[in-house]
């Protein structure tokens, strides 16, 4: 799968740094030619000899070595490799990657380099949830580059939670997904994604609302798996407590009138995932003032039904996307309800998912869902909610393809 790639390594200076020295070996297995550049701080952690042993080539020290650069410029030797890798990347080599500086080779050879880069975070638990840390990752994420980890465990400090830089395996897997031919990995490249998201709140009066318990996570891993997919996401999304996909466009909403006129201006798109939980009902004469206790008892509130956005949207005629998915969340007869409710709004696919008590659909990490369509249905085993959206964006560009 690497035969004859070329990666440079960057090793900083970090105690997972004999982790890297495993990862050269592992490289060389699949066929690679690694490369690697040795901060001054992890020749601290592994000698220049070993690496040079492993990589049966030079290591790469100094940004200011006559014999180094006559040799191979540090343009060259960053622009020489298909891939940047940086294990363990620390702290500090982040902060610098974020900011531009170039005062040693490894930040040289990073910020002269047109490939893409994979870092591999390892540091002190405490150092890695630092909000300066974590700003910085923001950034590089933002720039482009790919993470791996960190995972949490045990530290060599005595202390514990997320830190540890990935394991080898983990490393190579994320290596040769960024390897893959574009084409095979992004299969979205080119098309417009619209996905909607979480629960919508439909006000009661100015303080109050009636909402329900949809955490936005199955909708927003979805927004990312099509990003990672290639495609151009709008991910329009009710009030929720998970983090803004990184490279999707995000439009936050309140009510489900809100939701629908967000969705009419993101459209038109090639597939539409309609993972929303939008309230049926909303309250027909909003108060324009708070409600107030008085001697008449509780207030009787009346309801009027909200527009369906997923049956509008599938009904769209010219600006139909070609694929409508919608959800259904069922607690009983979970696939005669999808079929009902696939005939009933016009979709071409209902991904449905028990939410009865007990299930821990509902706020939980994991899921399992039928895919009902008109061609049958395919029950998919109980899987987390990034891995639901990974496979569920790959059969809907399957199905785009025509395959
Ligand atoms: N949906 C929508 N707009 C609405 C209601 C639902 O777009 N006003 C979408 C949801 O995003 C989901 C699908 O329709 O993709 C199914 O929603 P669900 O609430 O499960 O079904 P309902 O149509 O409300 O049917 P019922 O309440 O009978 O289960």
């Amino acid at each position: 799968m690497l035969t004859a790639k070329r990666i440079l390594l960057v090793i900083g200076g970090g105690i997972a740094a004999y982790k890297s020295l495993e990862l050269i070996r592992r490289l060389q297995d699949r066929g690679a030619k690694v490369r690697a550049i040795l901060t001054r701080a992890g020749a601290e952690f592994v000698t220049p000899l070993s690496v040079g042993s492993l990589t049966g080539d030079k290591v790469f020290q100094e940004l200011f070595s006559l014999t180094d650069e006559n040799e191979m410029g540090h343009i060259e030797l960053s622009r020489d490799a298909d891939l940047l890798v940086v294990a363990p990347a620390t702290a500090d080599l982040m902060a610098k990657m974020a900011h531009g500086h170039a005062n040693d080779l490894a930040s040289t050879a990073l910020l002269a380099t047109d490939k893409r880069i994979l870092a591999a975070p390892a540091m002190n638990v405490r150092m890695w949830l630092h909000p300066a840390t974590q700003r910085n990752v923001g950034i590089l994420k933002g720039d482009g580059v790919t993470f791996v980890g960190p995972n949490a465990g045990g530290m060599a400090c005595g202390e514990f939670g997320p830190g540890r830089m990935a394991e080898v395996p983990e490393i190579i897997a994320a290596i040769e997904a960024m390897m893959v031919d574009p084409a095979v990995s992004r299969p979205l490249a080119g098309h417009r994604v619209l996905v909607t998201s979480g629960p919508t709140r439909e006000a009661i009066d100015p303080v109050r609302y009636i909402s329900n318990h949809s955490s936005g996570k199955q909708g927003h891993a979805i927004a990312k798996a099509a990003a990672e997919a290639g495609a151009d996401v709008t991910l329009v999304t009710g009030p929720v407590g998970v983090a803004d996909p990184v490279g999707v466009t995000v439009v936050k909403v309140e009510s489900a009138r809100d939701m629908l006129a967000a969705v009419d201006a993101a459209l038109p798109a090639s597939i539409a995932i309609f993972a929303a939980a939008v309230a049926d009902w909303r309250v027909a004469d909003i108060a324009g003032g708070k409600l107030k206790k008085g001697p008449d008892g509780p207030p009787a509130l009346s309801f009027v039904e909200n527009p369906d956005i997923l049956a509008t949207v599938a009904r769209h005629g010219t600006k139909r996307p070609r694929l409508v998915v919608g959800f259904a969340a069922e607690t009983e007869n979970v696939v005669d309800n999808a079929r009902a409710k696939l005939a009933r709004k016009g979709c071409d696919l209902i991904v449905a998912n028990d939410v009865a008590t007990g299930t821990g659909t509902f706020g939980g990490d994991a899921n399992t869902v039928h895919l009902v369509s008109s061609e049958g249905v395919e029950t998919w085993a109980r899987q987390s909610k990034d891995e639901v959206a990974r496979a569920l964006v790959a059969h809907l560009a399957r199905r785009l393809a025509g395959a």
